[in-house]
């Protein structure tokens, strides 16, 4: 799609909710749901506790349709064709008055909504659920940098270690306390300066091996290449630097370099996301990380994440269409 079609979506009050470009890039839109909305959504799905989420799949998607028909039906493709714009494909959505840690249960339902009119989230091996809650704190045992809060956590891409299609990461705020630092950080591809020279290298196609550490729950290696092509020909990415397991000193190095541009890019954009706020992006033109944090006994982080695959095939052109 074209920047004309992208900029007919934004500035706009829809019934519902509002949509315009961040404070941080013009890629990445923000989207505030009414407080009204919000509201009138619970009370809709009071009847229905996370659990019944959990244990029934469909009602994920029932879910979802109470949210876009409040929105009058303007919401899914709304956000369809955002997440398969090659020019925006990230979204920072706010519903107002949805942002106290006691409202835990509700975030995830309000996410649940949204993530299941565009996608279906996978099964999480890490939690053993269709989304997964986990906590940051000041002291960490755990074998990956997920949950390590004084060091950045470097720009990669999720789901490089499974064999699901990994089209969508939503990351929720869902607690914060004692917190300075700690921003999501970004990095579309377009704006990568380096991504002509990594993509034209042959290494950009020669398969590797993926592991993960224990603690994802995977036992079964991996094996592709850190860059494909998609449908519309653009460059697209499937790299995580803790995971990949260079077979020898050619593979190594490469990655290394690889490495040391994407944590070294000037377009990387800091995002704050604010607790009850989260962020929807395609994983696959979209690079995501987390600044690190300022040591602190009291520090506390919780977040939720749902990643999946999308059930829109082709990419609509206008929300009419649907
Ligand atoms: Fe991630």
């Amino acid at each position: 799609m074209s920047n004309v079609a992208t900029a007919d979506f934004t500035n706009h009050k829809y019934q519902g909710f509002s949509l315009a470009p961040s404070a941080q890039s013009k890629r990445l839109l923000e989207l505030r749901f009414d407080e009204k909305v919000v509201s009138d959504f619970l009370a809709a799905c009071a009847e229905w506790p996370v659990q019944a989420l959990e244990y029934k799949s469909f009602l994920r998607f029932r879910v979802g349709q109470i949210l876009n028909d409040l929105c009058g039906q303007a919401l899914q493709p709304l956000l369809i064709n955002t997440l398969v714009d090659r020019n925006t494909g990230g979204l920072l959505i706010t519903p107002e008055g949805l942002n106290q840690v006691e409202q835990a249960e509700d975030m995830v339902k309000f996410t649940t909504a949204v993530a299941h009119l565009f996608g279906r989230s996978n099964f999480d091996a890490m939690s053993g659920q269709y989304y997964a809650r986990f906590v940051v704190q000041n002291q960490d045992t755990s074998d990956s940098y997920l949950r390590q809060a004084h060091r950045v956590m470097e720009l990669h891409n999720d789901g490089t270690f499974v064999e699901q299609d990994t089209d969508y990461v939503l990351m929720l705020k869902i607690d914060e306390k004692n917190m300075e630092g700690g921003n999501s950080l970004l990095l579309h591809l377009d704006d990568w300066e380096h991504l002509e020279q990594f993509y034209a290298d042959p290494m950009a196609r020669r398969v590797m091996r993926w592991a993960a550490p224990p603690s994802k729950n995977t036992t079964k290696d991996v094996y592709h290449a850190v860059f494909d092509t998609d449908r519309g020909g653009q460059p697209i990415m499937s790299y995580i630097d803790q995971f990949v397991q260079p077979k020898d000193y050619d593979e190594g190095v490469w990655l290394a370099d690889l490495s040391e541009a994407l944590e070294t890019s000037a377009k990387k954009v800091s995002v704050p996301v604010p607790m009850g706020s989260f962020l929807v992006i395609n994983n696959h033109f979209w690079l995501h990380g987390r600044d690190k944090f300022v040591a602190h006994e009291g520090l506390r982080r919780e977040l939720m994440r749902q990643r999946g695959y999308f059930t829109h095939a082709k990419t609509l052109k206008n929300p009419q269409q649907v």
